[in-house]
């Protein structure tokens, strides 16, 4: 049993270029978690995917030397289309730390520096996965090993080719004002960036980025992710759906405090301040279970970090991005104006 911790879980942004493997990336995380946990006890947020930490550890090989304090990781995925541009920003405000994925192959593309310059914005800390290091011409896999393993299991060649595409990233990103380093040279995270080469396709590197994260996490936002767990909740809404049965709902990834059936909330609308009351929240149900009985499943609260389906009266003209705040102990002015300033 994980000791109680008042460090929330971090929440983990997935960025980078069209196609170049961010959601792949994703499912590789999720589908290993499953496997490595007995009780395959991840859990699929709305919205997000939240790896409790014991998983991590487990894919994480090497990370057993560092001690770690954070419950788990809450990946949020963002797409990678041009057009998108809002909803990753959103995502990139909403994140403690992100995963910026690059194809190799490729190199940088445009929302790649979109998404850096996001990212130094809000002067996230965020790791890149060099992707799809399998499409290297003679890479030989090995199937969800750590880089630095199969690397040494690669000819001189491929090893090379591995090297010289890492240094154009390298270069790139001091283009852009970043030092960085493949991450088994980086000694120091606030001096680099670590450049992880990975495959979503074959896990490759995966245990890696984990570690990097972990390591980032513990080192840098132990003070930030502290959080009020019986406050009340503030968290973004990434989209707002209509669902049979239910009417109009909010997915939110709820950030800070807690957020219970009955709460007053208070969002934004295109031109006007919406208040209204959470009539239920709402989980997603492992797929096994969708076969038998409702999609979602209810819960009564729900705490930070979390994503999380809010049903309510009144919710039409909320805006996607838009900031959730529960009003509680009478101070409903005060919220309103903070959701004004904050849309
Ligand atoms: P958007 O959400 O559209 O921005 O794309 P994405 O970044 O989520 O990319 P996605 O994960 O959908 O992958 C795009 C394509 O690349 C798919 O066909 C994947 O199977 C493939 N792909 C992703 N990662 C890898 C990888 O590491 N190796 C190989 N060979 N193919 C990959
Ligand atoms: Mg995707």
């Amino acid at each position: 049993m994980a000791k109680q911790s008042t460090i929330r879980t971090p929440i983990v942004c997935v960025m980078g270029h069209v196609d170049h493997g961010k959601t792949s990336l994703l499912d590789r995380i999720r589908g290993s978690s499953v496997v490595s946990t007995e009780e395959g006890e991840i859990t699929q947020h709305i919205g997000a995917t939240l790896v409790p930490i014991d998983a991590v550890t487990r894919m994480g090989g090497a990370l057993s030397k560092v001690t770690v304090n954070v419950p788990g990781l809450l990946f949020i995925d963002t797409p990678g289309h041009h057009a998108f541009t809002t909803l990753r920003a959103r995502g990139g405000a909403l994140a403690d730390m992100a995963i910026v994925v690059v194809d190799i192959n490729e190199g940088f593309r445009p929302q790649t520096i979109e998404a850096l310059q996001i990212l130094r914005n809000y002067k996230t800390p965020f790791v890149i996965a060099a992707n799809k290091v399998d499409r290297i011409h003679g890479w030989r896999v090995q199937e969800n090993q750590p880089f630095l393993k199969t690397f040494a299991q690669q000819n001189e060649r491929v090893q090379g080719m591995v090297e010289t595409k890492v240094y154009e990233l390298v270069g790139k990103l001091s283009d852009l004002g970043f030092n960085s380093e493949r991450f088994d040279r980086v000694s120091d995270f606030a001096r680099n960036i670590c450049i992880v080469p990975t495959s979503a396709l074959t896990g490759e590197g995966v245990p890696d980025i984990l570690m990097v994260l972990i390591g980032l996490a513990q080192r840098y936002m132990t003070e930030s992710l502290k959080v009020s767990a019986d406050g009340p909740g503030a968290g973004t809404v990434l989209e707002v759906k209509e669902e049979r049965g239910l009417g109009m709902t909010l997915d939110v990834i709820l950030y800070d405090g807690n957020l219970k059936v009955g709460d007053e909330i208070v969002a934004a609308g295109n031109d006007q301040i919406i208040e209204t009351k959470v009539r239920s929240l709402l989980k997603p149900r492992p797929m096994s279970e969708i076969l038998t009985e409702e999609r979602f499943e209810r819960v009564k609260s729900v705490t930070a970090a979390a994503g999380i389906k809010v049903a309510a009266p009144k919710l039409d003209g909320v805006i996607a991005g838009s900031p959730l705040r529960v009003v509680r102990g009478g101070n409903k002015e005060e919220v309103v104006e903070q959701v004004r300033r904050e849309v």
